[in-house]
């Protein structure tokens, strides 16, 4: 599926949200809860979520599940050993002008209840993504994003522009947040003034549906995703890995190679989503929630704080099928709880005490 086309102001409803379910058939007044529910069962519910709602030709997801960048390379590889086309979409690894090697090993550390890695966006480079990687996704159904990284202004613009028109792309996840590079990444994320150029540099050059992705190394992240929502972007998904370290105390060295990585996993789960939740607060376009995240019920947790969708990540390298069984999963839930619409579900936990 390429993204639908679907008009809409609210954030969070789109008008075709109606035309597959169709009005509750009416039903006599008594009867039992089990036949409602046998309904509700030939009945699924409705799991489509609009992830950029402002944009012309918008970006509907079939469901709000979707694996985070990095974790599922461009697709294809991942794609053999788990089934890749039912999620909501994916997104492939930070994508930068020229391929780029990396940091040097070791890469990734696992500490208590996370993963620190420091990989220095290793990438084959936009061109051959446009050349090799985008025309396998022409005929997949589920939308990819391509992560765009960069050290400069001039460099995100760049990438921007040679995906445009390119058929297979369904959006563009601005990654202003990398921690693991020694110029540009997180340097954007941190000061809202960049975050707002570079957003409004690449929105300047894209037609596809652009979504920011924010670092949680920062002070106030409603100051940056104020910035970026008025500089142009389509949604936000947040939060990148948190800055951290780690030490071998026998070889009395730090364990990564580059000293410094980014830390996610459970670990990071509860800063994500008080994240996610303050940000919903103060910004009208659709969040993307991500940290942490490795079963439906952290997936729910991100949606009632006020996530449209969410992003596997760490949790699928140890397990590939986890996507599917948290999606799975937040239907169970639905069905359970007779909720037609996950719409229904978003920033819910917001409006309570
Ligand atoms: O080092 C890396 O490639 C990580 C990228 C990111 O966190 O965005």
């Amino acid at each position: 599926m390429r993204a639908e086309t679907c008009d809409g102001d609210s954030p969070h409803s789109f008008d075709c949200a109606q035309d597959s379910s169709g009005p509750l058939p009416p039903v006599p007044f008594l009867l039992s809860r089990a036949v409602i529910k046998f309904w509700a069962m030939r009945n699924p519910p409705d799991l489509r979520v609009q992830l950029a709602p402002r944009h012309p030709r918008g970006l509907i997801l079939a469901n709000p599940v979707m694996i985070a960048a990095g974790i599922a390379g461009y697709g294809s590889e991942y794609g053999e050993i788990a089934d890749i086309q039912k999620l909501g979409a994916i997104v492939c690894k930070g994508t930068t002008l020229v391929p780029r090697e990396g940091n040097i090993q070791p890469r990734l550390v696992e500490t208590a209840g996370g993963l620190l890695n420091s990989v220095g966006l290793e990438n084959i480079g936009v061109d051959a993504l446009i050349r090799e990687k985008a025309p396998l996704w022409t005929n997949w159904q589920v939308p990819v994003i391509v992560n765009v990284a960069g050290e400069t202004i001039n460099e995100y613009v760049a990438v921007a522009s040679k995906l445009e028109g390119v058929a297979g792309i369904s959006g563009i996840e601005l990654n202003i947040s990398c921690p693991n590079v020694s110029a540009g990444g997180m340097e954007f994320g941190v000061d809202p003034e960049l975050a707002a150029r570079v957003t409004s540099a690449v929105k300047s050059v894209t037609s596809l549906p652009l979504i920011v992705k924010l670092s949680p190394n920062v002070t106030d992240i409603k100051e940056i995703a104020l910035a970026v929502e008025g500089a142009g972007a389509d949604a936000i998904s947040l939060i990148n890995t948190l800055r951290g370290m780690a030490i071998d105390i026998d070889q009395r060295k730090p364990c990564l190679g580059n000293v410094v990585g980014g830390l996610s996993g459970p670990a990071i789960k509860p800063v994500a989503l008080c994240m996610v939740f303050e940000a919903a607060r103060v910004v009208r376009i659709p969040l993307l929630g991500c940290g942490g995240i490795a079963c439906a019920e952290d997936a729910l947790e991100f949606i009632m704080a006020g996530a449209t969708a969410v992003q596997i990540g760490t949790a699928a390298l140890t397990n590939p099928h986890i996507c599917l069984t948290t999606l799975e999963g937040i239907e169970r839930f639905m069905l359970d709880r007779e909720v037609e619409n996950v719409v229904e579900l978003i920033g819910v936990a917001r409006h309570k005490p």
